[in-house]
């Protein structure tokens, strides 16, 4: 692959001192027609677009991140070396010239504090990756969110809220009582919004985690923190989906109630920050709410799923983590899903389905008979078999380890089949063959113009055998049950991310856009056609990123 034509930053190996960020002249690409998509164009035009593609650099207001020597192998699993960085790619490949915009990638990227280890995936501090792309060229750049708990972390030099599976130690049994106290009213639960990011219709970008608190805005184009998204209504929660439908007119979302087990439905209308009930779901097990880190949505339904593992304060309470973390599994409980109406807020559908375990819907439909009356829901996601030890998997001492290892708990594209007549149970089956995509997958999107309607496509990370990590990207076709599968050794892919091709008809004409972390510690931006699912184009980034969690569009302003 050819050179790199970035500057990179200064990396920090103290606290304190200052990373620097080039956006002069010299991070420039030589302008000498190297990128040969652009040996029409005149130099001048060149500097111009991008000119442009930089405005909004911004170098002030950088925190330094603690940094190691030694680092860089398994890229995936090990701490972003500096808090930012900001350079055009060189690109090997031709990028669509229709594919103006910014992909947003969050993730957790940083897991230690000082000496202090982290133990989980999920308990790293947020690191946005944004890949902007415009007339063919990319733009790369990385920055930390600024939540409450990363400033604190990096001036204390010590763990100051409950992340994921780590809580700050209490120098005292009174600081014990204390902890306990501000456990319940939310102050040490962390901000750190390090799971999704979302894109609101009114233009906001918001970074997400399951804490509610854990909503901070984010400047799409710097990366920079903007601040704590404050909800202007009074319905509190201390959790909800890290996952809410986002349209351009509104967000939909569950609040779960850990008190009096149900989940509350949610919708905010974009240009505001006021969540209005939709309706209220009861938990038929007990005696907590089912985790639901995400949900899916139809036309006219809001599928609420209620899974046997489920949340539990005692485990939300300890100060080690227990094997299953905050949560606990209740096969005896029984699993449900429920069915509300998004107009009403009525309760249409209410069954009992196999226990399963998901971290991810991937979309919901309606069925329909020949007179056009919606007989069922049709719910898919990302389904491990019902196997909750895919949580322990996600240590990170497991995932550097045991990369020889085929430890990867089988998953499958779970789909349930809830009938609207009445019925007491509903159904729960593969849509696909899991022998497909290697019997793992996770990690899913769409084409967002088929949100709870009938499609054909999804793409997912799956697996090639033996592996201790999803390791392949997955087109899935849930009509002809098939997959295509792209495999690079010992690479691990960030989630596939479709973006359609404007005034396409074909459900899959499109990019995906994924980040690829190396084994080497080097990593890579990677498009793939989203028809034939073959590559188009790949850039090299300075350095490899950790792994990174899920993906939202900006498209460019025109
Ligand atoms: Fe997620």
């Amino acid at each position: 692959m050819a050179t790199t034509t970035v500057v990179l930053a200064t990396a920090f190996p103290v606290v304190g001192r200052l990373p620097t960020v080039r956006s002069d002249s010299a991070a420039l690409p030589p302008g000498n027609g190297s990128i040969p998509r652009y040996k029409g164009q005149p130099i001048s035009r060149r500097r111009e677009v991008l000119g442009s593609l930089r405005a909004g650099v911004a170098v002030d207001k950088i925190v330094a991140v603690p940094s190691r020597s030694g680092e860089g192998k398994l890229g995936a699993w090990t701490s972003i070396r500096q808090e930012r960085w900001e350079g055009e790619l060189e690109v090997e490949g031709e990028i669509p010239l229709w594919l103006r915009g910014t992909y947003l990638r969050n993730g957790p990227g940083l897991w230690h504090i000082d000496d202090y280890e982290f133990r989980h995936l999920f308990d790293g501090y947020a690191t946005v990756a944004r890949l902007s792309f415009d007339q063919g060229r990319l733009v790369f750049g990385h920055r930390q969110v600024e939540s409450e708990a990363y400033k604190a972390a990096l001036s204390s030099r010590r763990l100051c809220y409950r992340e994921f599976s780590e809580a700050p130690k209490p120098a005292s049994f009174l600081a014990y009582v204390g902890e306990l106290a501000s456990l319940f009213s939310g102050a040490s639960l962390t901000d750190n919004a390090n799971t999704g990011v979302v894109r609101l219709g009114d233009g906001r970008v918001v970074c997400l985690t399951e804490t509610t608190k854990g909503s901070i805005e984010i400047d799409p184009e710097t990366l920079e923190t903007v601040g704590r998204f404050e909800y202007s209504d009074s319905l509190g929660g201390l959790v909800h989906s890290a996952h809410p439908i986002v349209t351009e007119t509104e967000m939909v979302t569950l609040l779960p109630d850990l008190v009096r087990a149900g989940y509350t439905v949610v919708r905010m209308e974009a240009g505001t920050n006021e969540r209005r009930v939709v309706g209220r779901v009861e938990c038929r097990g007990g005696p907590a709410p089912g985790w639901v880190h995400s949900f899916a949505v139809t036309e006219h339904y809001v599928v609420v799923p209620e899974m046997s593992l489920r949340y539990c304060a005692q485990n939300l309470l300890r100060a080690e983590p227990t094997p299953l973390y905050k949560f606990e599994s209740r096969p005896e409980s029984g699993s449900y899903v429920h069915v509300m109406c998004k107009a009403s807020g009525n309760i249409v559908a209410s069954v009992e389905v196999p226990n399963f375990v998901t971290f991810h819907f991937i979309n919901a439909y309606e069925e329909t008979d020949k007179e056009g009356r919606i007989t069922a829901v049709i719910a898919d996601c990302c389904e491990h078999n019902d196997d909750t030890t895919i949580l322990d998997k996600l240590r990170l001492e497991n995932l550097r380890t045991s990369t020889d290892q085929d430890v990867l708990p089988d998953a499958r594209v779970g789909r349930f089949r809830i009938p609207l007549d009445g019925s007491p149970k509903g159904e729960l089956g593969a849509a696909l063959d899991p022998n497909e995509h290697g019997k793992g997958m996770d990690m899913c999107s769409i084409n967002p113009a088929y949100l709870g309607k009938k499609y054909r496509y999804a793409y997912a990370c799956g697996a090639e055998r033996p592996c201790n990590f999803p390791n392949t990207l997955t087109k899935l076709d849930l009509v002809e049950k098939k997959a295509k599968n792209w495999y690079h050794e010992g690479a691990v892919p960030s989630e596939p991310f479709f973006v359609a091709r404007p005034g396409a008809t074909e459900e899959d004409d499109g990019v995906v856009i994924s980040m690829i972390s190396e084994k080497n510690g080097e990593g890579y931006a990677l498009l793939l056609d989203g028809s034939s699912f073959e590559e188009i184009a790949r850039a090299k980034f300075p350095y490899g990123l950790p792994y990174g969690l899920h993906g939202a569009w900006v498209p460019k302003k025109l």
